[in-house]
């Protein structure tokens, strides 16, 4: 059967932790495996501006053996309406892969429900699976592990990178605190699947208004932007709501002193995080960034050939 990468939990904990340790072997070896020998394409489609996903999904696919199939859907019969499920139809008879960084989560879901090759999120509005393997590959690295470990993320707690922080933090059996303001919170589905999966691994969740709880011993602290792609004319408005979470030096203070802090890049200093902070000895962001090339070709990797990485 088939398996796509829609959401953080189309992985269970056994499948997450076994493409974190190949992402590892790549991150080791870059051309340990080349399973898009051929050169096989994979067709990577983007309906929003991307650097490190764009860069990584080709570089990645290339140095798997493939071939990268870079596509802006604005140029295609996408952008004019042709619809998701006939555009799969015809891509599917020549691609080994579909990546495809869009807005609404229903389209990737679309794409997968008539693709018999792999679909992956590249990023919807609701979550970023690729972004949080590397990311949890990045703290395996700095930490020794994942499961027990207390992760706070701070800001906009109901975009795309909460929700999978809480999927796939509570996959890998850590402690998952999420802290916004009051109308920017998790979406309640997603909260309560982390918590079903946070009984099986260990792992625990919370959702707060308050920053300085949320941070208090953490871990690793992450954040992301506060104008997510398609929010620019919020700009103002959403920097005076979400002043209260930025990753500072009081934030750190408040943390474990061997806290380690992630973003996703790109970043906005001042903003959601300190210059001096995301610059600072503690952050791991530009090893984070790397991984986006290691964790995706593990994912590849794994999801061409489920269950033999
Ligand atoms: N973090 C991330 O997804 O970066 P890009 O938007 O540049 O791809």
């Amino acid at each position: 059967m088939v398996r796509h990468f829609l959401r953080d939990d189309d992985l269970n904990p056994s499948e997450q932790s076994a493409v974190l340790d190949l992402a590892d072997t790549f991150a080791a070896d870059r051309f340990h495996a080349r399973p898009l020998e051929g050169p096989r394409a994979v067709a990577v489609i983007f309906d929003k501006p991307s650097t490190r996903t764009r860069v990584s999904f080709s570089v990645g696919i290339a140095e798997l053996g493939g071939y990268p199939l870079v596509i802006d859907s604005s140029t295609t019969q996408m952008g004019r309406g042709e619809s998701v499920e006939d555009t799969t139809r015809v891509l599917e008879r020549m691609v080994s892969a579909l990546v495809w960084r869009t807005f609404d989560q229903s389209a990737v879901e679309a794409m997968a429900g008539v693709s018999t090759v792999p679909v992956v999120n590249a990023l919807t509005d609701d979550f970023h699976p690729c972004q949080l393997l590397a990311d949890l590959q990045a703290v395996r690295q700095h930490k020794g592990g994942l499961a027990g470990l207390v992760v706070t993320y701070l800001g906009d707690a109901a975009n795309n990178l909460a929700h999978s922080f809480l999927l796939a933090g509570a996959t890998a059996g850590m402690h998952v605190r999420i802290a916004g303001p009051d109308g920017h919170l998790p979406r309640a589905d997603i909260v309560a699947d982390a918590e079903q999966i946070a009984t099986r691994t260990g792992g625990s969740v919370v959702v707060t208004t308050s920053a300085q709880k949320a941070v208090e011993g953490a871990d690793v602290l992450a954040t992301d932007t506060w104008v997510s792609m398609g929010q620019e004319e919020q700009t103002a408005h959403r920097q005076r709501l979400f002043g209260d979470y930025c990753i500072d030096a009081a934030a750190m203070s408040r943390a474990d002193p061997a806290a380690v802090v992630l973003h996703c890049l790109p970043a906005y200093r001042g903003k959601e995080i300190a210059a001096e902070v995301l610059d600072g000895p503690q952050s791991i962001v530009w090893d984070e960034a790397e991984n986006r090339l290691h964790a995706q070709k593990a994912l590849l990797t794994w999801l061409l050939a489920p269950g033999q990485a």
